[in-house]
């Protein structure tokens, strides 16, 4: 039987480049997004399209009943819809924003997808997970709290795998606006498929609790946290 893969933002970057590198495993997938673009790429790939808006509890439970009632089962979830531009100027409105979609997103959809029988979820964090990223506060502690949400979920769940992605900077719709100043400073921009590549990899791999860098043109690589020693 075929796996069942569902991936949020996958309208677009790297959601899209997961859902054509799983389809061409030969999986069904679903496509959750709040852009109609989406069709496009479930049209082209065989799937299936769920208009979806993350920051919503309801429409997580709702993409993932899709999943199962359209392909009567789910195996791998990638939560990795996610925005940005909080800016520095402690916009509150923004950060509502950001923080719904990429913190409280990961929540409802990690939640959505165990209930649903998921057996591996992937979640997409940034670089600016793991180091602040001055340029957008709100982003970068958004991506942290997404970190914080895999790790401890990891350690607390039995049946199912639940890792991070953390790509560096990425050729998709997100960074084009200063892909060029990015290419002229020198610094890496990944293939959206070698994003795509690493989540497989994470996927096969069967291990929980990782959280992996990925920039372009390097092998992805574990990112490790000091351990925690309780005092007496
Ligand atoms: N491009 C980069 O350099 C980069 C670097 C690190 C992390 N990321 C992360 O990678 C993920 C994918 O981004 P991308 O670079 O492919 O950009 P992208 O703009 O190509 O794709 C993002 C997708 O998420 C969807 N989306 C946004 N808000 C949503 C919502 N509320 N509900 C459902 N879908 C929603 C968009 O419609 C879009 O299809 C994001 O979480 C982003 O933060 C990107």
């Amino acid at each position: 039987m075929s796996e069942v893969v569902l991936v949020t933002g996958g309208a677009s970057g790297i959601g899209a480049a997961v859902a054509r590198r799983f389809a061409q495993a030969g999986a069904k997938v679903v496509i959750a997004d709040v852009n109609p673009a989406g069709a496009d790429v479930a049209g082209e790939i065989g799937g299936l399209f769920v208009p979806t808006d993350v920051a919503s509890a309801q429409d997580n439970e709702a993409m993932v009943a899709a999943a199962v009632d359209a392909f009567g089962r789910l195996d791998v979830v990638h939560l990795n819809a996610g925005t940005g531009n909080g800016g520095v100027e402690f916009d509150l409105e923004s950060y509502r924003r950001i923080m719904a979609v990429n913190a409280d997103g990961t929540m409802y959809g990690m939640r959505a997808a165990v209930r649903g029988g998921a057996r591996a979820i992937v979640v997409t964090s940034s670089l600016a997970g793991i180091a602040p990223a001055s340029f957008d506060p709100a982003y970068s502690a958004s991506k942290h709290a997404v970190i914080g949400l895999v790790r401890s979920f990891a350690a607390a769940l039995p049946d199912v795998t639940v890792n991070a992605v953390c790509p560096g900077f990425v050729d998709t719709p997100m960074v084009a606006a200063f892909r060029e100043r990015l290419v002229e400073h020198g610094l890496a921009v990944a293939a959206p498929d070698e994003v795509a590549a690493a989540v497989e990899a994470i996927v096969r791999g069967g291990e929980t609790g990782g959280v992996w860098a990925v920039q372009g043109g390097q092998a992805p690589e574990l990112v490790t946290f000091p351990a925690v020693e309780l005092a007496r």
